[in-house]
């Protein structure tokens, strides 16, 4: 694929990954991705912002040739899958300086190679002067790692915004208004990879939308460009507040079906009850649909047997990742089935390492559920009922 066009002075670069099915060898990506690039021309300079996964770099290289000069390269993070192709593009450019926050100088030294020589710490809010075009850095911490930033192209209005805001999601429509995925795409890639940042992120898009940096586009490095920067932005503002919905979320494993018919009872009294439920089997759930579900969760029910005397290995995975991405939920319960004794609770407890969690009292019982079970489980239904009409 050739360069496409963005505006005047902007290309975009890159490689789509139509066959990419799993990220950091954990995330389920059913619709594969892109590696973005974009190439800025100035009367006076070039650069590139960002390259590709190294697995892709030949297709970069296609997009270069005729590209003779090229000042520098913007790292907006260090993540391999965008500045993978690094070295090889200086090899290239010997001339090129590369520039990067302070914080991402050692990390291109250790992850890449890259000297640092060769690299230019820019602060925050300073401006790169391409002649007519001039471009404003603006760090942005924790999206995804420490050392990430942005880059406004102010003259075309174009926000460059490497993992923020993008999806996984390959599709031939370089604009987001192309390919009606996009959204839902998004906001599995915010769950799966943007949430535990929700806070820092809150900060940006109150930046973004102080009307310094008026916006017309927003091209990430995953996924197509967002075309309609509104659409995006109000998402990323409904999925980073602090409203839920009045859903409960429970992922499980079950061995010999008690664990799951005590969750086909939980759901069903929770339907009763005019609550949403999702339940997730664990053996065979997406990851990337959990995480998506645990967005808008108002509770999550944590539904294990026990495997000797701790939860089954399958929800200490699910309860890792709940804790890991910190979803908003606000309400929380263990549920489940053991065979001899019990530390199924307080093990969850541990792994989900919550503050501000409300745990209501667990049904964790011998063997396989009986009436007193049920019974327990409609309280249980009672109480998160209860506390969903409350919020
Ligand atoms: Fe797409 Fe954090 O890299």
């Amino acid at each position: 694929m050739n360069r496409r066009r963005l505006g005047p002075n902007i290309e975009w670069l890159g490689s789509i990954d139509w066959n990419r099915r799993l990220f950091d060898a954990l995330i389920p990506t059913p619709h594969g991705t892109s590696y973005n690039a974009y190439l800025v021309r100035g009367q006076d300079k070039t650069v590139l912002v960002d390259t590709v996964d190294p697995a892709k770099k030949d297709d970069l290289f296609h997009q270069l040739a005729g590209v003779e000069r090229l000042d520098a390269v913007i790292i907006q993070h260090v993540e391999q899958d965008h500045s993978g192709a690094l070295p090889d593009v200086l090899d290239r450019y010997p001339d090129a300086s590369v520039l990067a926050t302070p914080k991402a100088v050692s990390m291109i030294e250790d992850h890449l190679g890259v000297p640092a020589e060769r690299i230019t710490p820019v602060e925050d809010g300073e401006t790169l002067d391409l002649g007519g075009e001039k471009l404003e850095f603006l760090h942005a911490p924790w999206v995804h790692w420490p050392e990430t930033m942005l880059t406004y192209v102010r003259g075309q209005r174009v926000l460059l915004t490497c993992d923020l805001f993008g999806s996984h999601l390959a599709t031939s429509s370089l604009f987001a208004s192309g390919d009606d995925r996009m959204l839902p795409a998004a906001k599995r890639y915010f769950a799966e990879i943007m949430m535990p940042f929700s806070s820092a992120i809150r900060g940006y898009l109150n930046r973004l939308e102080s009307g310094r940096y008026p916006i017309e586009m927003i091209a990430p490095s995953h996924g197509p460009v967002v075309d309609s920067p509104e659409t995006i932005l109000s998402a990323y503002r409904r999925w980073t507040g602090d409203d839920t919905q009045n859903l409960v979320v429970i992922p499980y494993a079950t061995m010999h079906g008690s664990t799951g018919r005590m969750v086909d009872h939980l759901a069903s009294a929770l339907t009763e009850r005019q609550v949403a439920v999702q339940p997730f089997d664990m053996a065979i759930t997406d990851l990337g649909d959990l995480a998506m579900s645990l967005v808008d969760a108002r509770t999550v029910v944590f539904a294990a047997p026990a495997v000797l005397v701790g939860p089954h290995p399958a929800m200490v995975t699910a309860a890792y990742l709940v804790g890991a991405l910190r979803p908003k939920f606000r309400v929380a319960c263990v549920i489940g089935s053991y065979g001899w004794a019990c530390q199924t609770q307080e093990r969850i407890e541990s792994l989900v390492k919550r503050p501000n969690l409300e745990w209501l009292s667990p049904v964790l019982i011998k063997g396989q559920p009986r009436k007193e079970t049920w019974e327990a489980l409609d309280r249980l239904a009672d109480e998160i009922a209860d506390r969903h009409a409350a919020a």
